[in-house]
């Protein structure tokens, strides 16, 4: 089973549709890892508020991507699935963080300059703050191993400057309360696959996301069999036929994506796919793709609908995962407290 000294953190935000870069880069890939580690889940519903959610979709969309972690098939019992708000040391670990991580560094992250575009003087703090409070979520847990899609690679970076200089700053005091000199793990991104990063179907130049305007760009866990066949067949794709190997996919950014695609839905590689449909037009390998797309994703479609429709049995879910994640967290909160030099309550 797994090393005791090895878990893994991961975090989905709840803000409107779960697509299929989340899954692929993301979900599919907590599933893979529960038989070899212990793992936590979490609905990080702190960072949905760094922009403005109205509150009973806010409620809606937490249950549904707890939903999405069980009906793809997170193990609830056998690991932890929780949302955020309900384990208070996510928020009290990122306070410490925001005294520990440096201005300079959070200037660096592009996720911000990205979100906050031109306006950045009415960009939320929170906002700015937001990768101290991923830092914490992840080392809350002292998670060494964090399954993400390659655009969070540079928070993950952070967490990692974090902890190191959280180490270093209270090395003397670490090593006074018996406490192991690397205190914070330096958490290591798992990002691997061929759907790290799935791009729009409108535009292979761009990520697949929550947020672009276009529907038609993305396809939802929640969509159904005809509306995955449209958007497949309207994907964008260039005149010529599929390469019969994976160089010949460089400068090509939708094939390249739809390709990667069917890959990860396969679990299998770009050249496997190629060697079965190499030569292809779009056409037949569209059609091949939306088969293969509906025959995956239809199952969870459905256990999500099931599982929406009751949301005691999910309330309580994240109410068990968040008592079990507090336990984890509320202890190295308090290893966190004595190594600060803060007085605790006797
Ligand atoms: P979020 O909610 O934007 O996305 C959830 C996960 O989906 C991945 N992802 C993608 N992967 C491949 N292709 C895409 N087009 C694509 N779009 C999204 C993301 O990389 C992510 O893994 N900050 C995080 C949530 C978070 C977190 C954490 C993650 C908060 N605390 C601690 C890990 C550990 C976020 O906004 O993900």
């Amino acid at each position: 089973m797994a090393n005791a000294q090895e878990r893994v953190f991961s975090g989905v935000q709840p803000t409107g549709n779960l697509h299929l870069g989340n899954y692929l880069g993301a979900i599919k890939r907590f599933v893979e890892l529960q038989d070899r580690f212990d793992c936590l889940y979490c609905v990080v519903d702190l960072h949905a508020i760094t922009v403005w959610q109205d509150p009973a979709e806010l409620k809606r969309s937490i249950r549904e991507v707890a939903a999405a972690f069980l009906a793809a098939g997170v193990d609830g019992e056998k690991h932890i699935v929780f949302n955020q708000s309900q384990v208070p040391q996510h928020a009290e670990l990122a306070w410490v963080f925001n005294c520990v991580a440096r201005l300079g560094w959070l200037n660096r992250m592009t996720q911000f300059k990205e979100k906050a575009g031109k306006d950045r003087e009415n960009a939320s703090v929170g906002l700015y703050a937001y990768p101290n409070l991923m830092a914490a979520d992840i080392l809350a847990y002292r998670a060494t191993h964090v399954p993400v899609g390659e655009d969070q690679k540079q928070h993950l970076e952070l967490a990692r400057d974090i902890a190191q200089k959280f180490n270093n700053d209270f090395a003397a005091s670490i090593a006074e309360h018996g406490l192991a000199e690397k205190f914070f793990p330096l958490p290591e991104p798992l990002i691997a696959g061929p759907a790290t990063r799935v791009m729009s179907l409108r535009d292979g130049s761009k990520k697949m996301s929550k947020s672009e305007p276009s529907d038609a760009s993305r396809i939802n866990l929640t969509d159904d069999a005809d509306q995955i066949a449209q958007k497949i067949r309207k994907a964008k794709t260039d005149p010529l036929p599929l390469p019969e190997a994976v160089e010949g996919l460089k400068d090509r950014p939708e094939a390249d994506n739809l390709v990667g695609i069917y890959a990860a839905l396969a679990d299998s590689d770009p050249a496997g796919v190629l060697a079965e449909h190499g030569g292809s037009q779009f056409s037949q390998f569209k059609q091949a793709l939306v088969d293969l797309t509906v025959a995956k994703l239809s199952p969870i479609t459905a256990e999500m609908k099931r599982l929406v429709a009751d949301p005691g049995h999910i309330d309580r879910t994240l109410g068990r995962g968040a008592e079990r994640a507090e336990a984890i967290a509320s202890e190295t909160m308090g290893d966190v407290k004595d190594i600060l030099g803060f007085v605790r309550r006797t």
